[in-house]
C-alpha cells in the first residue's frame, strides 16, 4: 500500500508550553491532528477550569489560518486540588480529564502529588463522574532504578488504586514496557494507554550505544528492545485500549545538549509519519487509523472526526533543526534522518 488516506487523527497527549514557545508548538501540532490533549505542566501549572479555558485561548490564538485546531484541556491535579473542580471539568466545555504526575517524576512536576492518598477525595468524584485519570506512571523514589520505575508504579501505585476504585477511568500514559501493555489489557475498558512514535521507532540503544544522544531522552525513559517489541504489538493489534498519544515536549536544542539535559522529545512536526513507519515496519499499515483516529476519541467520549488526511510513501527528510523561541533552535525527533511516509 503506498497511499492511505485515514480519518485526521487526535494526539491525547502533547506539550505545547506557553508565551512565545506557541509560535513553534501550536502550528506543527495543528498542521497534524484535529484535536490535542493540551498538558498542564506548565510554570506553574494549569490547575483549574478557569485556567485552563484561559491558557485553550492563548492556544488559539496561535492556530494558523484556515486551519482548524480544538484543544482538549487538562488539570494538573496536586495535593491541593479541591474534590469540587471534578464536578467542574465534567461541566465544562473544553476540560476533559486531569493529570496526576507523582512529585518529582519529570518535568515541571514540582507541585505533583507526593503521596496518592493525599488525593483519595478527587479520585472519589473522578470515579463517580466518570472523569478520566491521567497518569504519569512512574515512582520516583531515589532508591528504584529509572529502568524500573513504571513496573514499579503498576505494582505499588496503580494496583491498589484499582482495588479501592475499580470503575475508575484512567490513560496510563506514555507506557514503555510489556509490563505495562499488560496490565492495560488485563483491566477492563476503563484502562486505556497512549503510546509516543519514539517509544515505538526506538529502544535504549538507540540512546545510549556509541555516544550518549540526548535527544531521545525523554521520561518514561526507552527500555530494552523486547519492550518496543511488545509495544509495537499492542499498538497494531487492533486493540481500542491503546491510542496515539505523542508526548511531543519541546526543549530548546541548549536544554537538550547540556550536562544536565532536559527530558523530552519532540515529534509534533512529523508526528503521524512517524507512527506510520512504525506501524509499515510492521506490515500493520492498515491498523494505523485505529490506532491514531478512533479509539483515543471513542475512549474520551468525544465524536470521530470526519475529515481525512492522506499519506504517502515517499521518503521524506525530517530537518537537522528548527526555529524556537527567540533565536533559539528545537531539534525535532530523529532530526536529519530519512523516513518512508509523508503527509500530503
Ligand atoms: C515531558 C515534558 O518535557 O514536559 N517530558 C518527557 O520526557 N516526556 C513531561 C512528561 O510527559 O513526562
Ligand atoms: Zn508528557
Amino acid at each position: 500500500m503506498n497511499t492511505i488516506t485515514l480519518l485526521q487523527p487526535d494526539d491525547w497527549h502533547a506539550h505545547l508550553r506557553d508565551g512565545p514557545a506557541l509560535q513553534r508548538t501550536v502550528p506543527d501540532l495543528a498542521n497534524q491532528f484535529a484535536r490535542a490533549i493540551c498538558m498542564p505542566n506548565l510554570v506553574p501549572p494549569v490547575k483549574t477550569v478557569e485556567e485552563a479555558n484561559a491558557y485553550r485561548e492563548r492556544i488559539l490564538a496561535h492556530v494558523p489560518e484556515g486551519v482548524h485546531f480544538d484543544p482538549r484541556m487538562v488539570l494538573y491535579l496536586t495535593n491541593n486540588t479541591a474534590p469540587s473542580e471534578v464536578l467542574k471539568i465534567k461541566q465544562s466545555d473544553y476540560v476533559n480529564a486531569i493529570k496526576l504526575y507523582p512529585a518529582g517524576a519529570t518535568t515541571n512536576s514540582d507541585s505533583g502529588v507526593s503521596d496518592i492518598s493525599k488525593v483519595y477525595g478527587v479520585i472519589e468524584q473522578l470515579e463517580e463522574h466518570q472523569v478520566p485519570l491521567l497518569l504519569h506512571g512512574e515512582v520516583t523514589h531515589n532508591h528504584v532504578d529509572i529502568f524500573d520505575r513504571e513496573k514499579r508504579f503498576l505494582d505499588e501505585v496503580l494496583s491498589p488504586l484499582l482495588r479501592q476504585f475499580p470503575k475508575l477511568k484512567l490513560v496510563l500514559e506514555h507506557i514503555t514496557t510489556s509490563e505495562a501493555a499488560h496490565f492495560v489489557l488485563e483491566h477492563d475498558r476503563h484502562v486505556a494507554a497512549t503510546i509516543t512514535p519514539q517509544h515505538l521507532l526506538f529502544n535504549r540503544n538507540d540512546m545510549l550505544v556509541g555516544g550518549i544522544k540526548p535527544h531521545f531522552y525523554c521520561l518514561p525513559i526507552l527500555k530494552r528492545q523486547t519492550h518496543q517489541q511488545t509495544l509495537l504489538e499492542v499498538a497494531t493489534s487492533g486493540s481500542p485500549k491503546f491510542f496515539l498519544g505523542t508526548d511531543s515536549a519541546p526543549h530548546s536544542k541548549d536544554a537538550k545538549e547540556n550536562a544536565c539535559g532536559c527530558a523530552g522529545c519532540y515529534s509534533a512536526p512529523t508526528a503521524i509519519e512517524l507512527y506510520a513507519q512504525a506501524f509499515d515496519q510492521v506490515g500493520k499499515i492498515e491498523r494505523l487509523e485505529g490506532f491514531a483516529s478512533h479509539f483515543g476519541a471513542d475512549f474520551y467520549g468525544l465524536p470521530r472526526n470526519t475529515n481525512t488526511i492522506t499519506l504517502v510513501k515517499e521518503d521524506q527528510v525530517i530537518p537537522e533543526s528548527l526555529d524556537y523561541l527567540d533565536g533559539e533552535k528545537i531539534i525535532p525527533l530523529h532530526a536529519g534522518k530519512t523516513i518512508q511516509w509523508r503527509k500530503v
